[in-house]
């Protein structure tokens, strides 16, 4: 049995990578500061958050109250449970908000990542090895072909982040690797893209389209829905997440964990049109400030770690939306 310290892992992730890790015998320990960023009125993460601590009641888990950049309580936590293995996902975790309030998002991405390995590197125990989560939007605008084609994101293509959290993201990304060359720090880097499932609550398109057309209001669809993304379902997500904490050939490593296809938002929208009776859709030429994506080559997590996405858009989404209809909370009235 290993015991793991999981940042952020009252989130979204973080949760669904904790009861993966108690089902698998292991010990864990949650280290959340609790914090919320869409409005209350319009989200539902009061009843997420609950739903996920009464989940993890009962179970091998410690749930440890503490922000990232207090470096005291962090240095505290860790030193009482001596983890094998850290999994960095606390963070602010939405590229808008992070391009809206810059400071939060210094704080809250590149402070509490540098705060983590700068404790790291003096605590009295020896760990085998840290996560750190990474984003798909360190690429920036992806790369097309003569024919305008968008060519597939690896890893050790030049990344080109033009927004404040890709920039972030990728800073942090300098700094595991900075940390890794001066002082050993033992790392992976992950880059996952455009997660979704059940208890995520951060008004993702995937979550705001599926209680839109549950509660009959139209998907507003902008830039003709032709804007790409590399939806990964989030049980595939934590099995790439199991395989970098477990294997050894990725020490050291950059791994994209996406499902491995760019899909368009106006797909998106047509899947939730043959799920969800009664959706409709509204066109809209805004234009987001976003970077064309598209899809992330995920072939190096193939090879290194024998990862293999296994749940398409189509039946993620069913999945996520038989699992959001139990909860019953997502009614307008
Ligand atoms: N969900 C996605 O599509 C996606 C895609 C790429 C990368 N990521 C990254 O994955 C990680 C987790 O995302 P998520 O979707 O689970 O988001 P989430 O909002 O559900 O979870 C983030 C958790 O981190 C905690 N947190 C934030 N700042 C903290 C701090 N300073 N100290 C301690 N805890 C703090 C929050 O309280 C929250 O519980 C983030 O780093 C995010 O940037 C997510």
């Amino acid at each position: 049995m290993a015991t793991y310290f999981i940042t952020g892992g009252l989130g979204f992730i973080g949760f669904h990578l904790t009861e993966r890790l108690l089902n698998q015998g292991e010990k864990v320990i949650i280290y959340d500061a609790q914090k919320h960023y869409v409005p209350l009125d319009r989200s539902n993460w009061t009843y997420y958050l609950d739903y996920r601590i009464q989940k993890l009641r009962g179970r091998d888990v410690e749930i440890v109250r503490g922000d990232c950049t207090d470096a005291g309580w962090l240095k505290e936590s860790l030193e009482k449970y001596k983890p094998d293995v850290i999994v960095h996902l606390a963070a602010l975790p939405i590229a808008g908000i992070s391009n809206d309030y810059p400071a939060e998002a210094r704080g809250n991405i590149f402070d509490s990542t540098v705060t983590l390995l700068d404790t790291l590197k003096n605590v009295k125990f020896s760990f085998d090895r840290v996560l750190y989560t990474s984003s798909s939007m360190v690429y920036g605008e992806f790369l097309r072909d003569d024919n305008q084609n968008i060519i597939a994101a690896s890893e050790d293509q030049v990344c080109n982040p033009i927004d404040i959290y890709g920039a972030m993201k990728l800073s942090g990304e300098y700094m595991v690797k900075a940390y890794n060359y001066r002082f050993g720090i033992p790392y992976v880097i992950i880059r996952p893209s455009a997660v979704y499932g059940h208890t995520d609550c951060n008004m993702r398109v995937t979550e705001m389209f599926l209680l839109n057309a549950i509660r009959k209001m139209p998907l507003l669809v902008e830039n003709k829905g032709m804007h790409q993304v590399d939806f990964t379902f989030i049980d595939d997500l934590i099995d790439g997440y199991i395989l970098c904490a477990k294997e050894n050939n990725a020490l050291g490593q950059t791994f994209n964990l996406t499902h491995g296809q760019g899909r368009t938002i106006g797909e998106l929208a047509d899947i939730l049109m043959q799920l969800v009776p009664g959706a409709t859709i509204e066109m809209s030429d805004v234009m987001p400030y976003r970077p064309n994506r598209g899809t992330l080559n995920i072939a190096k997590a193939t090879r290194l770690l024998g990862y293999q996405p296994k749940v398409s858009l189509e039946e993620g989404m069913k999945r996520y939306y038989e699992q959001i209809i139990k909860d019953n909370i997502w009614r307008n009235d």
